[in-house]
């Protein structure tokens, strides 16, 4: 057995399931381009049939990725299988995933298909995907909650068709670790040909023990690939995190004694890009990543690192690249430079105009903010006159007006496509009339799901503010990010940034029907 434990990423498939986390298609490939960096292994693009967007998506991480194995999800059909492939056709190491149900609640209710259809589901479809692609992962749906002796069967036969990877996922987060990590090693020792495939888990956090279940897995199970997402990014509570199990694994390489390829340095930017992209923020005290993570505040635990780092800490904050506040470039700061901190960042911009608009955003914000540091320069990143996506509304200017004793009003001028609005509205407060000033011409009709403003640098109110907004409008959610030294303006970037969200699915659904 191979004591290398293979990180498989669905950050871009699995996670951007999560209602409001979809992205588009440049900014997976930013993620993608991340994840390279982290070396994690597999990174599964997405779902190549869902829809021609997300065909493109995986296209384009195809043929942009070398190192890392990339990943398509197909149902266990020709049709999926054959999109998922072409996707595929310009990575240099590519994998079909391919899933279809097996517990009886799903086969019942959801496919009413037969236990013998599926188990021929499953067989056909695997040995279609073999002859496409010699990499081929297979995943019970539900399969936690599967009959284990008809569990058998069926991953018996699609290891008889050549899956090489088998993956169990428990899809609605039911499991308990010890239950979980017994379920796949009884799988595994009944099964005669079990061996001849890579086993690997695959965790929702519904119970809040994804991880856990996930760890489990590999150390009872004999799992050796875990399935998860930067920040632990999922529907519903998520899927199992892909910093935490990482820093498990190595922290106590004395119990697991497995190696991971991971770069450990780059997780914290993996964890700030995927935050700031999708508009999931990352709650204070989560582990590896949170921003109280390694803070110490009590008296004697400060002491205590002091005077011997390791009494209270048993990683070290460096090691999974947080870096201290460093002011990294100023208001003199020429292209140059900026180019080249971009490079020790690890970005990659597309074109000499991407290049050129980063550095004018950069400009403007070293006139308003006397201190840029490296998360100045990651935020302005994914601000939307940076990305080579046109989009449709551009904030232009904004003013307000607020004081003690007075409603507060706000003059909005903003780009709807070729056309500018001059919007004005009094409300509760700066941001309240900003809001309703650019809704009073755009009648989006969406309800406002989440309003969230985050420090980018902690400590000091010099830090600009990072807004967060997510608006529902017809059974879609959408999240807004948009970040400014004025709290007010960033809020008026994020909800254009949802509205854009918005407008720009109304098109692909236009183009689609
Ligand atoms: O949770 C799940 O069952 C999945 C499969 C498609 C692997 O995501
Ligand atoms: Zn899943």
């Amino acid at each position: 057995m191979s004591d290398k434990l293979i990180i498989f990423d669905t950050t871009l498939r699995d996670g951007e399931q999560s209602p409001g986390a979809s992205m588009t298609r440049d900014e997976k490939l930013r993620i993608a381009r991340q994840l390279e960096r982290l070396r994690v292994d597999v990174i599964e693009a997405g779902f190549a049939a869902a829809s021609p967007g997300d065909f493109e998506a995986v296209r384009t991480i195809a043929s942009h990725i070398r190192e890392a194995t990339v990943c398509s999800l197909a149902r266990a059909n020709d049709r999926d299988i054959s999109r998922a492939a072409e996707a595929l056709k310009e990575a240099p190491r590519s994998r079909i995933h391919t899933f279809i149900a097996t517990s009886e609640l799903h086969m019942e209710k959801k496919l009413r298909m037969t236990r013998e259809q599926v188990l021929e589901q499953a067989r056909l479809a695997v040995r279609f995907a073999r002859n496409l692609c010699p990499d081929i992962e297979f995943s019970p749906e539900d399969g936690y909650r599967s009959d284990p002796d008809f569990l058998c069967r069926v991953l018996e036969a699609v290891i008889e068709e050549g899956a090489t990877t088998i993956n169990v996922p428990d899809t609605v987060g039911y499991a308990i670790p010890e239950l979980y990590g017994d379920f796949i090693r009884t799988l595994r020792e009944r099964m005669p040909n079990s061996d001849k495939a890579v086993w690997s888990v695959h965790c929702h956090n519904d119970l809040g023990m994804a991880v856990a279940n996930s760890l489990a897995g590999v150390k009872i199970g004999g799992a050796r690939q875990v399935e998860c997402t930067i920040n632990g990014l999922g529907e519903r509570a998520g899927n199992t995190s892909l910093e935490e199990v990482v820093m498990a694994v190595k922290t106590r390489r004395d119990y697991f004694g497995l190696d991971v390829g991971i770069d450990t340095s780059q997780i914290v930017p993996a964890s700030r890009l995927v935050a700031q992209t999708t508009g999931f923020v990352v709650q204070p005290n989560k582990a590896v990543v949170g921003a109280n993570a390694f803070a110490h505040a009590s008296g004697i635990h400060q002491d205590g690192v002091l005077k011997a780092r390791d009494t209270y800490e048993i990683m070290r904050a460096e090691d999974v690249g947080w870096s201290a506040n460093k002011i990294v470039l100023g208001k003199l700061s020429g292209r140059n430079a900026f180019r080249q901190r971009l490079q020790e960042l690890g970005v990659e911009l597309e074109s000499e105009s991407e290049l050129n608009a980063a550095f004018a955003r950069f400009k403007d914000l070293a006139d308003r903010k006397s201190e840029i540091f490296d998360e100045d320069i990651i935020a302005l990143l994914g601000d939307e006159s940076v990305t080579s996506e046109h989009e449709h509304y551009r904030l232009l200017s904004l003013a307000q007006r607020s004081e003690t004793g007075e409603r507060p009003c706000a003059r909005v001028v903003f780009a709807a496509g070729e056309q500018e609005h001059h919007a004005e509205s009094e409300g509760n407060g700066p941001v309240d009339a900003s809001l309703k000033a650019i809704e009073s011409k755009v009648r989006s009709g969406a309800e406002l799901l989440l309003y969230s403003v985050n420090a980018i640098t902690s400590g000091s109110t010099e830090s600009q503010g990072e807004v967060t907004v997510r608006l529902q409008l017809g059974g879609r959610v959408v999240n807004g990010v948009g970040a400014d030294p004025d709290i007010v303006i960033a809020s008026a970037k994020a909800y254009l940034s949802a509205l854009n969200k918005l407008h720009s699915q109304a098109e692909r659904v236009a183009a689609q029907g």
